[in-house]
């Protein structure tokens, strides 16, 4: 079983995809987590962002992710090294959006998360799933919301977290790795064939849950 989750950032995915995996004990598979901890493994390792070659010859058999879930908490281990916190700052965010849209990266990492899918029921959002890693998930969602309160959510995280970043560089920082996300050749993020979109503008949380759960007791 399988349930798919794309969207832009901020959309509500990890939130959503975090409370339907306490709701119905699948596992849940953040693959933006690992595209993060493979940009963070090109910044320790200082390799030019920019260098489709350079990067995939680093990355492809080198870089071993593995998820361990703890108190329903997901840690995220790059070569055996916790980097949970490490991977969710502005700069990785930005690195990862780069390095995202190199082929060989992706398909390296696609075949983790489709091994992963294949041993767990799960929940596995991303930008790609529906499309690409789960073409055949029991069901589909594409969330959705409006760019100021998805900046909004994203500042709240932030300003939590003791980041400081004013409301305007959020917006501005989270729309262009939108532009990024949904602009390049290779698996663009897009609404999957067959996705049920859900704006999540002015939903609370345990109403899209609820939903989303509606959607798949009527899919299995
Ligand atoms: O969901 P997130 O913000 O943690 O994702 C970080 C970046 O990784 C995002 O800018 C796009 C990329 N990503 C992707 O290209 N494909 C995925 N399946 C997941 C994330």
């Amino acid at each position: 079983m399988q349930i798919a989750i794309d969207g832009p950032a901020g959309a509500g995915k990890s939130t959503i995809a975090k409370n339907l995996s306490k709701k119905l004990g699948w596992i849940y598979i953040d693959t933006g987590a690992m595209y993060r901890a493979t940009a963070l493994y090109c910044i320790n390792n200082n390799i030019d962002l920019n260098n489709q070659d350079k990067i995939e010859n680093a990355v492809i058999e080198k870089v071993d992710i593995t998820l361990v879930y703890e108190n329903s908490s997901q840690i995220i281990f790059l070569n055996g090294i916790n980097v949970s916190d490490e991977i969710r700052t502005q700069e990785i965010s930005t690195a990862t959006s780069l390095i995202a849209k190199y082929e060989g990266i992706r398909n390296y990492l696609v075949k983790m998360q489709q091994v992963l899918a294949s041993k767990n029921d799960v929940i596995m959002d991303g930008r790609d799933i529906g499309s690409v890693v789960l073409p055949d998930a029991t069901l589909k969602i594409y969330l959705t919301a409006s760019n100021e309160e998805r900046a909004k959510r994203r500042f709240q995280e932030q300003s939590e977290k003791g980041i400081t970043q004013s409301f305007e560089e959020v917006l501005k920082e989270l729309n262009s790795r939108d532009k990024q996300d949904s602009e390049r050749e290779v698996s663009p993020l897009c609404k999957a064939e067959g996705a049920v979109e859900i704006d999540t503008t002015n939903l609370d949380i345990d109403q899209i849950v609820e939903e989303i759960i509606n959607l798949l007791n009527r899919n299995r």
